[in-house]
């Protein structure tokens, strides 16, 4: 008997210790099974008591009852305050958030040279008033040639080999120049639209030539237009877009059958006075195409010709990107890659 009542003391002090070493609700269900499982200490000890005395069991059945009611309430106790400390930790992690911790790791993403370089110059034609146009790179042979005073067989068509589809008068625009007309149909003048997009020509690729790249292209109609607009036109462009107050431009007569006169315009280099690497020793940068519209194309946009003069000028996207960055192969523009990538 006496052995049994020491088992019940130290049954008590085993149940406070393994109480206080449960940590989690899997630690405590455990010591719940131990105790008072089926197979547990208490169950263990009941069935010891079958075989004590009538006296015996008098003694130790109340002692017995009250051990198993003890321990069921230190155990509930025990379950309860291990319920709301989880509670209280779910609640601190989830108020104590901190949503601007930023992760190990991470590469931060950004725009791609394109994307910056072309919402840059929109700005800079958006802030001297013109409007944003864009146009099919799937075109036809209409806005792409006839349209633009090229027709069928006209020479000037090798200038731009051209991608056709296998649908009859249908290519992939080999300048943006095709804006020009679909702009005019759409709307009176005055017009002054800026474009940018994908242009495509089967070319053999090298360094500095790719079968697909970009152009911007702008388009100004309205009474008295003149060469004097073209050119104030694009030495702002040209002063913002290498943020150079005292950039010259030199004028050279060009060939476009959509303008005339056709002029091409160069830059002053942006990083010398003296001849470098980017302008080749020479101190200029062929840069921009450009000339008052031929009046054959403002009659195609059914524009009166009487009342109405335009200019129109165009330039590559990758040259003047290429030459801002010093970047020797324009390949690089859709290879991928990130290093390259990354620099801008
Ligand atoms: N479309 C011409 C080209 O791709 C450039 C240009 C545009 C020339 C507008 C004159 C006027 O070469």
């Amino acid at each position: 008997m006496e052995k049994i009542e020491n088992q019940i003391k130290s049954l008590k002090q085993e149940l406070a210790t393994a109480l206080a070493a449960a940590k989690n609700e899997q630690a405590l269900e455990a010591v719940r099974v131990d105790f008072l499982g089926r197979q547990g200490h208490i169950a263990k000890l009941m069935e010891s008591l079958k075989t004590a005395s009538l006296e015996e069991k008098r003694v130790l059945g109340p002692l017995l009852n009250e051990l198993k009611q003890q321990i069921t309430q230190l155990y509930t106790e025990k379950k309860e305050a291990l319920i709301s400390q989880i509670l209280q930790q779910q609640l601190f992690k989830k108020q104590y958030f901190d949503v601007s911790a930023s992760l190990a790791n991470q590469t931060p993403a950004h725009l791609h040279i394109y994307t910056q370089l072309i919402q840059e110059l929109e700005n800079i034609f958006i802030s001297m008033g013109y409007k944003i146009a864009d146009g099919p790179e799937v075109e036809t042979e209409f806005y792409n040639f006839e349209a633009l005073n090229i027709p069928k067989d006209h020479p000037a068509r090798d200038m731009q080999d051209t991608f056709w589809l296998t649908l009859p008068n249908m290519l992939l625009r080999t300048h943006t120049s095709n804006v020009q007309v679909r702009e005019m149909e759409k709307q009176e003048p005055p017009l002054a639209i800026f474009a940018t997009g994908r242009t495509y020509r089967h070319e053999a690729i090298d360094a500095k030539h790719d079968i697909l790249f970009s152009q911007g292209e702008v388009l100004m109609v309205d009474e008295n237009i003149s060469m004097a607009n073209l050119l104030a036109t694009a030495k702002t462009f040209l002063q913002a877009i290498f943020d150079k107050k005292d950039i010259k431009m030199r004028v050279r007569t060009g060939y476009f059958p959509f303008v005339e006169p056709a002029v091409e315009i160069d830059a002053s280099c942006p990083f010398c006075t003296n001849g470098c690497s980017v302008c080749k020793k020479t101190t200029w940068i062929e840069l921009l195409g450009a000339g008052l519209v031929h009046p054959n194309v403002l009659k195609c946009g059914g524009i009166n010709t009487e009342k109405y003069s335009g200019f129109a000028l165009g330039f590559g996207l990758e040259r003047i990107a290429m030459i801002r960055y010093g970047i020797n192969d324009i390949r690089l523009f859709h290879s991928s890659k990130i290093p390259f990538l990354d620099q801008f």
